[in-house]
């Protein structure tokens, strides 16, 4: 007989294993599909207030085995925070960690003073209070530590959430919009675990170089879970909310899927596909239809990310953990209820920035030094690592602009601009794919391409406070592939 105990264990062990591709159509992966608490605030009249507390506690991640872990008003990950365009939002961070920490809105067109960088640091017990007025349209944005040279570590360990923004053009489409039942926050991140059940982060200089990546992904804190669907048309709001990993996502059974939003919200019209690249920090909205009853599972597919990385020999396998492909989550379709909702094809209208009325252009050249040993300038922008007491960029308030992010280094930076929606105007030598058509705050940039984005700057002026821009390869971020700007 199978005792209890030892099948707990057993479970363990295939938990801490990368499961190789399965195409059979049945029940793979055993962990329940969490939903992360929502969380609306307090609300009178057009103000919403927020208590936030970032804490630590010990998660059963590992079926036999806790973890410490951090969190946002729970021990793991943030619980998902949802406000509506035109709230005025107030927000109370008490930070109960033994470590400074920050929270950052990202995604959001905030006042430079309410970001939640490195420059509103909040120190062991301390409570930073901010606000901001919510000037864009509904997107799926989301918030995490930004603690400088600590936001790997901390986001690693669980300061991570969504923050899901609403309007009343979005919520007239006859979209999925029930929170945890036909919508729901997708969390990707990819982890490794002790012995202990500790997590395990940098494992050295390679780690530390190409960032960390785990080799057992997680969704919202579970390991490779099993999403029993209630209605057979599903909104999934994809958050990259790892590391350094990017995913090559797809079905095992390749059945098409469609991508209705990107960074900055609903893309205009509906875009039918059935693989998805999401590097880290970049959100997808996607539909998937499991009317058929069948049971597919979301993979990582370890090759494409390979074969992206064009030349580069033995660096290649060293830097990604696995050959096989990585299952993220199975959706069960066997019990969905019919949904009535059709497609659609056209959703919502931009009001593009347009290049006549482009005032400046500005590059940003991304480099890796190549001494590895020496430390000294490894990452850098335009020749500069982060000097948190020097202004690299100033910026017209209201003004548009074309920003050429070029990579002079031989792997790929997913590009994060504070404070902006961005469109990609072109890409030297990749083609502008599906999520990309919407607006973004973060764009993967290949090794030696050039991507050109425009955007207009919001009207908040501080010639004091700056925003960043930065490579959101968080181990990058965190050694100096970053830089500020100030919008006056
Ligand atoms: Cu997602 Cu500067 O951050
Ligand atoms: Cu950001
Ligand atoms: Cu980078």
């Amino acid at each position: 007989m199978f005792s209890r105990r030892k099948f707990i264990q057993a479970s363990a062990i295939l938990a801490a294993m990368p499961a190789k591709i399965v195409l059979a159509s049945k029940q793979l992966l055993g962990n329940k599909f969490q939903v992360p608490a929502l969380y609306v605030g307090t609300r009178k009249g057009n103000n919403v207030y927020f208590d936030l507390q970032i804490q630590s506690g010990l998660s059963q991640i590992l079926a036999n085995k806790k973890t410490p872990t951090l969190g946002v008003n729970q021990n793991f990950l943030g619980v998902t925070l949802r406000a509506s365009k035109g709230d005025k939002v107030h927000i109370r961070v008490k930070n109960s960690i033994n470590k400074t920490s920050t929270l950052h809105w990202h995604g959001m067109k905030l006042p430079a003073k309410s970001d939640g960088g490195p420059h509103q640091a909040i120190q062991p017990n301390k409570t930073w209070e901010t606000q901001f007025e919510v000037i864009q349209d509904a997107a799926t944005l989301w918030y995490h530590s930004h603690q400088l040279h600590e936001t790997a570590p901390q986001v690693y360990q669980g300061l991570a959430g969504m923050f899901i923004l609403d309007d009343d053009k979005a919520s007239a489409l006859n979209l999925p919009s029930e929170y945890g039942v036909d919508d729901m926050p997708v969390i990707i991140q990819d982890k490794d675990f002790k012995q202990n059940g500790a997590l395990r982060y940098l494992g050295g200089m390679m780690d530390s170089m190409m960032g960390k990546k785990g080799g057992t992904v997680l969704v919202n804190g579970v390991i490779r879970p099993v999403l029993k669907a209630k209605k057979s048309l599903l909104r999934l709001r994809l958050l990259n909310g790892s590391n350094a990993r990017t995913y090559f996502l797809a079905f095992n059974d390749n059945r098409v899927f469609y991508v209705i939003g990107s960074d900055g919200g609903l893309l205009e019209q509906t875009q039918k596909t059935n693989q998805l690249r999401l590097a880290p920090a970049e959100r997808a909205e996607i539909l998937v239809d499991v009317s058929d009853g069948k049971m597919p599972i979301l993979q990582h597919k370890s090759g494409q990310e390979k074969s992206g990385m064009r030349g580069m020999g033995m660096m290649r396998s060293m830097m990604s953990g696995t050959d096989n492909d990585l299952n993220i989550m199975q959706i069960d379709g066997s019990n969905a209820k019919k949904s009535n909702r059709d497609i659609l094809k056209k959703l919502v209208t931009h009001d593009n920035p347009s290049m006549k009325q482009v005032s400046r252009q500005r590059l940003m050249r991304l480099e890796m030094g190549m001494g590895m040993m020496g430390g000294g300038n490894m990452f850098s922008i335009n020749g500069k690592t982060m000097n948190a007491k020097r202004i690299d960029e100033v910026v017209k308030a209201g003004s548009v602009e074309v920003w050429r992010i070029e990579n002079a280094s031989m792997m790929a930076h997913p590009f994060h601009i504070h404070n902006v929606q961005f469109k990609i105007v072109s890409k030297s030598e990749g083609v502008i794919s599906t999520h990309e058509l919407g607006f973004k705050d973060v764009v993967l940039v290949n090794p030696h391409e050039q991507v050109d984005v425009i955007m207009k700057f919001p009207e908040f002026r501080d010639k004091n406070t700056p925003y960043m821009y930065h490579c959101h390869i968080l181990e990058h971020e965190d050694r100096g592939m970053m830089g500020q700007f100030v919008v006056v």
